[in-house]
């Protein structure tokens, strides 16, 4: 089935055309207008319903403590309003939640970067690791084949009988269901204010250079110079759960490194040319997301804005194209005003969220172990 809420109007045209060809390889806007419009990928239904329950069940982590949505909070925009994540009980976590709305059409995910193939590596990732759900898959696939709704609903979405590969499905089926709705800027009814700021977020700001195509983000990590967020480092619980992420990333100097080295991670460059860059995040929806930035060390836009009208932070790996932009007070508003119009209406109704209460109230199978899978 074909999902079409988002039709192309001509205010959206207006864009500057820039040329972003390899970044956008896997978009499906590849080669257009610099900014905008947005097109909801196909969704199956049945499978999307099953990744919904996925997603808002606490037994999809190792203890049923938390769930997906416990950190990917629907009345939030899909994160969770706070600086730094939540983790697993017993740690801390030492990054922002990101947004899930639009995550599907992204090319590639969390603040480093770090995964670029598919939402289905993606799951398995928050899945698996120990400070997230810290979920052993084999175990996952018993306890789901143990409830006789998930046995239907697996049966109903294609998939046969649960099995761990088919929920690395099923859950981005459902992602692909959160998508933008209703946006000033989709709709073509921004507001005189916001109109000026996209001139000067396309024009005298420079914003468009980095943050570009319908998600406002060109994909890549930049050293904009945001500064520490002290919590990673005074909480000895986020500063263990950031340790050992280093440690298993393969970062020099692991246990006397006091920062978040972001992207470094992934080409892991000698001269540390990479240290402190992050990934552009999607500008979509950031009126129900903040705090923002990796490390959430920013709570209002407007802070954003004056921040990069001063040049961005310092760091001597700080990208070039942060500088100075010399914007007045009215014109820094202005630019407010159009980020505010890249957001829309909250995905917290039903077709979003699993309202029904998920019983566990159900005879167990003895014999599990014989039961074939
Ligand atoms: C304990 C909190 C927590 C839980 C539980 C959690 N996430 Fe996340 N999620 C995060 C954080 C924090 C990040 C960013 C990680 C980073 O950048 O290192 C993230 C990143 C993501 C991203 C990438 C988004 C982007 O734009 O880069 C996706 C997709 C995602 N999570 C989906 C899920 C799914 C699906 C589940 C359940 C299977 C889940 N998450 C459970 C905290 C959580
Ligand atoms: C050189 C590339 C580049 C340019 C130019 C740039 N940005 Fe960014 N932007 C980034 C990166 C990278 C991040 C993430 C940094 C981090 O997480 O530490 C970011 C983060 C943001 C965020 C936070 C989003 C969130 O969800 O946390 C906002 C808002 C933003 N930029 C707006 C702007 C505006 C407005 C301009 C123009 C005045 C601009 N950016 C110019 C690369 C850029």
């Amino acid at each position: 089935m074909k999902i079409s809420r988002y039709k192309r109007s001509s205010a959206l045209t207006l864009g500057v055309t820039l040329v972003f060809t390899t970044a956008f390889a896997g978009s499906v806007f590849a080669g257009s207008d610099a900014i905008g419009p947005i097109v909801a990928p196909e969704v199956n239904e049945a499978k999307a319903l099953l990744g919904k329950r996925l997603f808002f069940d606490k037994r999809l982590s190792g203890d049923a403590a938390i769930s997906c949505s416990s950190c990917h909070q629907p009345e939030n925009g899909f994160s969770d309003g706070l600086a730094l994540s939540k983790a697993y009980p017993g740690s801390k976590g030492f990054r922002n939640t990101p947004t899930l709305i639009n995550t599907a059409l992204a090319a590639n995910w969390f603040h480093d970067g770090r995964l670029g193939t598919n939402l289905n590596d993606v799951t398995r990732e928050m899945i698996t690791e120990d400070y997230l759900m810290n979920m052993d898959m084999r175990l996952m696939q018993e306890r789901v084949k143990q409830d006789p709704v998930y046995v239907e609903m697996f049966e109903a979405a294609g998939y046969g009988e649960p099995s761990n590969g088919s929920i690395r499905k099923a859950i981005p089926e459902y992602l692909n269901t959160l998508i933008s709705q209703n946006v000033p800027f989709d709709n073509g009814t921004m507001t005189d204010a916001a109109k000026r700021g996209q001139a000067l977020f396309e024009g005298k700001a420079g914003c468009v250079s980095c943050h570009n195509g319908p998600l406002l983000t060109d994909e890549k990590a930049y050293n904009i110079g945001v500064a520490e967020n002290p919590e990673i480092w005074s909480d000895p619980m986020r500063h263990m759960t950031y340790t050992a992420f280093a440690s298993f990333m393969g970062i020099e100097n692991y246990m006397n490194i006091r920062r978040d080295v972001g992207a470094q991670i992934i080409r892991h460059p000698a001269d540390g040319s990479d240290v402190g860059s992050f990934s552009t995040p999607t500008l979509r929806e950031l009126k129900q997301t903040a705090p923002y930035m990796h490390n959430g060390t920013f709570d209002t836009l407007f802070e954003v804005v004056a921040f990069y009208n001063a040049g961005g932070g310092q760091d001597e790996n700080l990208d070039p194209k942060i500088k100075p932009l010399g914007l007045t007070f009215a014109e820094q508003k202005d630019i407010v005003a159009f980020l505010e119009a890249l957001s829309g209406d909250p995905l917290t109704g039903p077709e979003h969220v699993w309202e029904d209460p998920i019983s566990t109230n159900y005879p167990a199978i003895e014999n599990w172990r014989e039961v074939p899978n």
